[in-house]
């Protein structure tokens, strides 16, 4: 339900850049048809009539975009750690993914992935479906139930992937995806279509060529996944020589940013060319900090993008990381810059706890739109943070309760509320 107009009180926080936080204690957020009208200290004369909900000493901060999650790998999410992507996919991940094939097993599958996300503190989430037309509508159907908002792709594979899984060929992939893009057109109010060819190695150029082709058509985003891991690259290489770069690639074929609002997973071991390429053509980063330890994948040189002006934001990359909690995502993104810096380059100091909450709240939010702040005219996402369960002797001021609870949530953190776009959705 969304109240037309309201106010929340509490101890707000938000970052409007990605190096300042602004603070304010017992401040008031106002949220008119589900855009922020400001932050105030005192609540202004003509907003006096609204109904407060007063959440009295707990933190208010924006919701997080989970820019890149696969919510079919939910089911092995913590196991099978031990492989690199190539084997990791070919061992876990496709035959998992195999089984929603079986409408029955999506559908318990994706209600208790939905359930969890909307217990989580993502209100935004840009997300892989499989192949499979019917068990993605049904995902879009479960996660449009939650309230939280998402981009939601049918997976497009015809090569390099096991018998079970692969499209038969490029066509039948694309009439699949028409037709998926016909039947949900319209149908939601949370949840848009994105297209996602899962990564260059399992796509035809016939198939990315029509993938292009339907892009422009319909103007939709589109998800992929780059660089990740250098076998994964030097295949790239292989299957693709005349290419400059792995992201050249989907480049070719119109996928990668300029008209096409893109977002790429991973960008671990891009190169200068690359990386040029990303930023010229404005492609996103989802860095996912957690699944490139979990996959040995590497360590994403995230300070170097943020220098750059690329725009990034965080992902969990599920189940190549085990966990949906965007505060781990952002203690991982800290902790690996620290690894970066220390070990491989000194001259890119480790994110600070203010660039992290900033690639988790605005960084990803801007895929969206205007969302992930409480400026002025942003989509009203928000969390309340209940840190009592988190003991200590010591006061706390508010950003030293963010930068705690980041580290902490699991220890004794409480989601006690939970907006998105001005509905409630706890
Ligand atoms: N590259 C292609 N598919 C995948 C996937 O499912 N997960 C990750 N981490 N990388 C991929
Ligand atoms: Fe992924």
């Amino acid at each position: 339900m969304r109240e037309d107009a309201f106010v929340l009180k509490g101890n707000i926080c938000y970052a409007d850049t990605k190096d300042h936080l602004t603070v304010m204690d017992q401040g008031y957020l106002v949220c008119c048809q589900g855009i922020i009208r400001g932050v105030y200290p005192v609540l202004p004369e003509e907003y006096k009539s609204l109904p407060v909900t007063d959440y009295q000493d707990l933190l208010i901060v924006p919701g997080m975009t989970d820019l890149h999650i696969h919510a079919p790998q939910y089911p092995f999410r913590g196991l099978g750690m031990g492989l690199e992507l190539l084997e990791w996919l070919n061992t876990h991940t496709f035959p998992e993914e195999s089984r929603y094939k079986e409408l029955d097993y999506a559908r318990e599958a994706y209600r208790i992935f939905a359930e969890d996300l909307k217990k989580s503190a993502t209100t935004r989430a840009v997300v892989f479906g499989t192949v499979h037309v019917p068990a993605t509508r049904y995902l879009m159907e479960e996660l449009e139930r939650t309230g939280v908002i998402t981009y939601v792709g049918k997976v497009n594979m015809d090569q390099n992937s096991t018998d079970e899984l692969r499209e038969k060929d490029a066509e039948t992939s694309l009439a699949d995806t028409a037709a998926w893009l016909a039947d949900t057109a319209g149908r939601y109010q949370n949840t848009r279509p994105i297209l996602t060819p899962r990564f260059a190695p399992t796509c035809s150029g016939p198939l990315m060529e029509g993938l292009g082709k339907l892009q422009r058509e319909y103007q939709l985003p589109v998800q992929s996944h780059l660089s990740e891991n250098l076998s994964e690259i030097a295949w790239v290489k292989e299957l693709f020589p005349w290419s400059s770069c792995y992201g050249d690639v989907y480049g070719h074929y119109g996928l990668f940013g300029g008209q096409a609002r893109t977002v790429m997973a991973h960008c671990v071991h891009s190169s200068d060319l690359e990386v040029e390429l990303m930023k010229k053509n404005g492609v996103y980063v989802a860095h996912c900090p957690q699944s490139n330890i979990n996959l040995s994948s590497g360590i994403a040189p995230i300070r170097r993008y943020l220098e750059e002006g690329l725009r990034v934001g965080l992902g969990t990359d599920m189940a190549g990381g085990a966990n949906l909690s965007m505060f781990r995502c952002m203690a991982d993104a800290i902790g690996v810059s620290k690894l970066y810096w220390r070990l491989a380059d000194q001259t890119r100091k480790p994110l600070a706890m203010e660039e992290a909450f900033y690639l988790a709240t605005k960084g990803g939010g801007s895929f969206f739109g205007k969302a992930g702040s409480f400026e002025e005219g942003y989509e009203m996402d928000a969390l309340v943070l209940d840190d009592s369960g988190i003991r200590s002797t010591r006061a706390l001021g508010t950003k030293e309760r963010l930068e705690r609870y980041i580290y902490l949530a699991e220890e004794g953190g409480r989601l006690a509320g939970k907006y998105a776009a001005g509905r409630k959705v706890i």
